[in-house]
């Protein structure tokens, strides 16, 4: 099985390229900046690096890419510079790039699963468990920040709205948008998956990158994880000891 990993340079991306590496996967990672990677990973006979900005390519260079790929993962997100946070250029980064992934899934032959790195910011409108627990004037009040100041927010909001508007009954195509709250570094370990949010965003729940990635790997090769999962925009949490 062959995987497209988007963003396998970044904290995230990273583990999730390491670890399918590790199960055997084929990976193929389209990234800017090669010379990020690790050398062991660099290396191994499983990777196969494309260097290109994925906004400069052209759709077909993207279906080229995509070409017997059974899953696709995107772990991009906005440098945390000026350019990245306020520059034109990269403003719908995560979400022009997710929805042109999906528009090229109508060229390649055969089903794919598209799954995105989303955020715990992100309130689903019609989960009504959602939409009680970010009910509070204080959260409705930051959300409404964050989208005034921060374009990467929104792009992020963006994303994660596609997936849930504009796949319902595409060929061809299956989704899974995952949230974790708070990303620290660590290593895997047990974690929690819940349906909907479960607490504030003052009281935001850790989750390491490894576990993130974990669990992304785990979508793509566990059948009864994506039928449980696909469609759908599942928390993770690192489990309390
Ligand atoms: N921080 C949190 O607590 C948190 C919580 C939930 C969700 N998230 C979201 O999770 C996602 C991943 O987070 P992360 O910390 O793993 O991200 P990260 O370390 O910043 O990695 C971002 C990746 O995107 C790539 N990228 C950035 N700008 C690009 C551009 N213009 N063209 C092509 N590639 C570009 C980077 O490539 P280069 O290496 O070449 O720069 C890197 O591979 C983000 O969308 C973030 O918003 C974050």
């Amino acid at each position: 099985m062959v995987v497209l990993v988007l963003g396998g340079t970044g904290k995230t991306g990273l583990h999730v390229v390491q670890q399918l590496l590790a199960r055997d996967f084929q990976v193929r990672a389209i990234v800017r900046s090669p010379d990020k990677l690790p050398t062991d990973v660099v290396k191994h006979a499983g990777l196969t690096i494309i260097t290109a900005k994925i906004l400069d390519l052209i759709d077909e260079a993207l279906v080229e890419h995509m070409a017997g790929c059974t899953a696709v993962i995107s772990c991009l997100g906005h440098e945390g510079n000026f350019q990245g946070i306020c520059g034109k250029a990269s403003q719908f980064l995560v979400s022009d790039v997710l929805r042109r992934v999906c528009r090229a899934t109508r060229d390649v032959k055969q089903p794919v699963k598209v799954i995105l790195m989303s955020t715990g910011l992100y309130t689903k409108p019609d989960n009504a468990e959602d939409v009680r627990v970010r009910s509070t004037c204080g959260q409705r009040a930051l959300l409404g920040l964050l989208s005034t100041c921060l374009p990467p927010h929104n792009d992020n909001m963006r994303a994660a709205e596609f997936l849930r508007t504009e796949l319902e009954g595409i060929q061809g195509i299956e989704w899974c948008g995952v949230r974790p709250e708070l990303l620290v570094d660590g290593e895997v370990t047990k974690y929690e998956l819940h349906e909907s949010l479960v607490c504030s965003i003052f009281s935001a729940g850790q989750t390491s990158r490894a576990n993130v990635a974990h669990f992304m790997c785990e979508l793509v090769q566990n059948p009864a994880t994506w039928q449980k999962w696909k469609a759908k925009f599942p928390l993770i949490y690192n489990a309390t000891p």
